[in-house]
């Protein structure tokens, strides 16, 4: 069954980023009534002096931040949503690891005033769609090398500063990561406990809000409109700034780390699909390409799309950041079962389009 949103009133928090303004076009698109984007343009993702983006007609913003309470509550009550949509948020896990305090301000007590404000409404059941993070799984599922199922151990800071960066189960084997699909929450930074406590905080008051949740964990989102300021998210987009400045990559840890690697056109249109599906979603949906590319080969995909020489362009520093993990790679049967999606974007097509775009916004 397909719900309608035409016509529909749609707040989205965070409306004004790398996923946000993209999905607000498109629900416009998809003839929503009205939308009200709550974002605070956080210097660290727009800039100082940041302006709103040209949105079309039908959609009003407000510059607000989620932590505060009052000014929230305020513009939810006045818009009074059919449908939430929940993106604000502090963003990198590097950085989550030293600015705790903020990390949880804003994503956890965010969550909560938000799931407070709506207690404000008339009541009537509302779609609350998250936008949580593959990074709640950590290392995720793994398997030995006799091919059966063993848990993943944290990576330690010291076999990493000797160079080992590979990810051992409690009996020393070395492990290979699989595909995951709803797996074990085991988040091992600040900020993926930040998204494991959204999606918690979600659950706890979908009955007595009247919510209906949407929770769909995003992999690597990638494409124009991705912030090239911020130092701290965004990995393709770094990598990008980096090569159009004349910069060589330098690859973290040995340069295999697995990520999948999602356009942003394709999550956007699994958030429309995830808002259209009338049906209860029972569990979290994971979103990805759910194809793993190590960042070595993407770089060097990169760097030939820049038509530079990746041999001469990059190279492996053996650094790392303590919450990062080896491996993450989406199994996306369930998105393709539940939501009938499926990404329609090929890692070199985004790419060449993420680097026209960067190159007209350099
Ligand atoms: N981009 C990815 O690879 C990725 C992966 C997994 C999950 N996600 C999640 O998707 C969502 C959107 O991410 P994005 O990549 O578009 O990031 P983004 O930084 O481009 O957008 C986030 C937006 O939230 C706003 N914001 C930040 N703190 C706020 C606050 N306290 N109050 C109000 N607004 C605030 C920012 O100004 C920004 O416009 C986030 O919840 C993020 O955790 C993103």
């Amino acid at each position: 069954m397909v719900r309608k949103i035409e016509s529909m009133k749609i707040l989205v928090t965070g409306g004004a980023g790398f996923i946000g303004s993209r999905l607000v076009r498109k629900l416009i698109e998809f003839g929503a009534g009205e939308i009200l984007v709550y974002d605070s343009l956080h210097p660290q993702v727009h800039g100082d002096n940041a302006a709103f983006p040209d949105f079309p007609d039908g959609v009003t913003c407000v510059r607000g931040s989620v932590e505060d309470a009052a000014n929230l509550t305020n513009a939810l009550v006045a818009f009074d949503p059919d449908i939430v949509v929940h993106l604000a948020a502090e963003t990198g896990t590097g950085q989550s690891q030293d600015e705790i305090a903020r990390y949880c301000t804003a994503n956890v007590t965010g969550t909560a005033n938000l799931l407070q404000g709506i207690g404000f409404l008339p009541p009537r059941i509302r779609p609350f769609l998250l936008s949580s993070s593959r990074s709640i799984y950590g290392e995720g599922p793994h398997v030995a090398p006799d091919g059966s199922p063993s848990r993943a151990l944290c990576r330690r800071a010291d076999a990493m500063q000797n160079g080992d960066f590979n990810v051992y189960d409690a009996k020393g084997r070395v492990l290979q990561g699989v595909r995951v699909a709803d797996g074990l929450p085991e988040p091992l930074s600040v900020y993926a406990s930040t998204k494991l406590m959204q999606e918690q905080l979600l659950l706890n008051c979908a009955e007595p809000k009247r919510l209906d949740p949407r929770i769909l964990r995003f992999q690597n989102v990638y494409g124009p409109g991705q912030s090239l300021r911020n130092p701290y998210t965004g990995v393709l987009s770094i990598f990008t700034a980096q090569i159009l400045a004349g910069k060589t990559i330098d690859l973290y840890e040995d340069g295999g780390m697995v990520r999948d690697f999602v356009f942003v056109d394709d999550v956007v249109d699994a958030c429309v699909a995830a808002l259209q599906g009338s049906e209860p979603l029972k569990e979290a949906i994971d979103i990805g390409a759910g194809e793993d590319t190590t960042i070595r080969a993407v770089a060097a995909e990169l760097l030939t799309i820049c038509g530079a020489d990746p041999q001469q362009r990059m190279q492996v520093s053996g650094r790392f950041r303590p919450g990062d993990i080896k491996y993450a790679c989406a199994d996306i049967a369930p998105a393709k079962r539940h939501l009938d999606w499926a990404p329609r974007v090929s890692l070199n097509t985004g790419l060449q389009l993420l680097v026209d775009w960067a190159r007209g916004s350099a």
